[in-house]
């Protein structure tokens, strides 16, 4: 199924200072290594069918790569992200002002949120994560702006501080599969685990190994998962579900707890 993706250009790639446990200031980056390994990200989406849109970086938001905490967008509506640290709170108003010139109709959050980091649809739910960065107060937001339920899910591990480092959407339900995800149960606390089994009996289980190298910021169009080459052991578990991964190395953008997925917002109409 063709979507539509939003992405930032690495141009200010750099880690500069620590908002979760993967980033070390003091450790060297590469940002022509970090751009190179985008445009072979963006490359792979425009293989596979997919349209991507672009929003200018802006000097001094080394971060502002990581797309998918610029907002959630669903049926047309953008609903704006507001970030948890200081360091990252201008890319809201940046991220909202492409909305808004897009033609979205754009709805002001009014709570902490990290957007598609933490807010994934999935089939008719929208799972949200809670723990770390998107506060518990803006699901209700979500749910009312969307008008989908939502299905609040508490991340207790802060490698994995987002929800779409523990969680993968697979298949949306619209792409002709019902809808699944894959995931690590151990990064949710006990009775998200009990909702996630419940809610997804045929999800995909990752183990650790593969979220250590954040092998669940995967990227589905419900046949082909983009996910970091580094993760074999969840790129075999998606072929024996019926699913084609397609490894990508964005090893450089991982110094700063981002991969694929973090840099994609999906777009939906
Ligand atoms: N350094 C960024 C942060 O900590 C990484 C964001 C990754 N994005 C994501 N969707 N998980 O906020």
């Amino acid at each position: 199924m063709q979507k539509r993706f939003l992405m930032c250009r690495p141009t200010h790639f750099a880690v500069t200072y620590k908002i979760n446990p993967w980033m070390d200031p003091a450790a060297p980056y590469d940002t022509t290594l970090a751009i190179s390994q985008w445009e072979s990200l963006k490359a792979t989406y425009e293989n596979l069918g997919h349209q991507i849109e672009l929003i200018d970086p802006i000097p001094g938001l080394p971060d502002m790569v990581f797309a998918a905490n610029g907002g959630t967008v669903i049926d047309g509506r953008m609903f704006t992200a507001q970030f948890r640290h200081a360091e990252r709170a201008d890319e809201g108003p940046a991220y909202r002002d492409w909305a808004e010139r897009a033609g979205y109709e754009v709805h002001d959050a009014k709570h902490v949120n990290e957007g598609e980091g933490d807010i994934l649809l999935a089939g008719e739910y929208v799972l949200a994560g809670t723990g770390f960065r998107t506060a518990h107060a803006s699901h209700a937001e979500v749910q009312e702006i969307f008008g989908r339920p939502v299905i609040t899910l508490q991340l207790v591990d802060p490698r994995f501080y987002h929800l779409d480092t523990a969680l993968a959407v697979l298949s949306t339900g619209a792409d002709g599969k019902p809808a699944n995800i894959a995931y690590l149960p151990e990064a949710f606390s006990p009775g998200s685990q009990n909702v996630l089994r419940q809610l997804f009996p045929n999800a995909v289980i990752a183990n650790i190994e593969d979220a250590e190298v954040l092998g669940l910021n995967a990227v589905s169009d419900g046949e082909n998962v983009v996910l970091p080459v580094q993760a074999t052991h969840l790129a075999e578990e998606l072929r024996k579900a019926g699913y084609e991964p397609i490894g990508v190395d964005v090893s450089e953008l991982r110094l700063a707890g981002g991969g694929p997925k973090c840099c994609t917002l999906e777009l939906r109409s």
